[in-house]
């Protein structure tokens, strides 16, 4: 089931998150736990921070699910960078991350996401694929290293 994009404004900032992305790394809960809580129910607050430390946490979300736009309501401009390219990274015992503005397109040539960052699977146990939902941890998967698959 595709749940919807949530939204997040305050000072001068707005945040979303993708629950379709989020592999519960928890790396924003810990970074700036006044901004985010779970406990809460509206459980983004960007007023409780500056926006440069709103950006930095948003920043080390490693699945793509916050994002952030510069500005509120009408005047939020998404920050895009044609010009920048794609990386694609195989992170340490984890999926691969791809940052940058892409087009996901699924089996049925419809295009999937499009992002500026997305962790996809890669150790095949995902309950949400393409994505990455943070079963590899709960499994301790590992790369193979005898040239196997990776
Ligand atoms: S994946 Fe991103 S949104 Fe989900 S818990 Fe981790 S840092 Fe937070
Ligand atoms: S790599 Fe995270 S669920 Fe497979």
């Amino acid at each position: 089931m595709t749940r919807r994009i949530q939204t997040f404004t305050g000072n001068g900032i707005t945040v979303t998150f993708d629950p379709n992305l989020c592999w519960h790394s928890a790396d924003c809960l810990e970074t700036l736990p006044a901004v985010f809580d779970v406990g809460r129910k509206r459980w983004i607050r960007p007023e409780a921070a500056s926006s440069e430390e709103v950006k930095a946490a948003v920043a080390k979300c490693p699945s793509g699910a916050l994002q952030f736009i510069l500005g509120e309501g009408k005047d939020a401009e998404p920050l895009t960078d044609e010009a920048a390219g794609v990386s694609i990274r195989l992170s340490t015992n984890g999926p691969i991350m791809v940052d940058g503005v892409l087009e996901l397109v699924g089996e049925d040539e419809q295009p999937m996401k499009y992002s500026g960052r997305c962790s996809l699977c890669r150790c095949g146990g995902t309950s949400n694929p393409p994505f990455c939902d943070g079963t590899h941890r709960k499994i301790g998967w590992k790369p193979k290293t005898d040239g196997g698959a990776r």
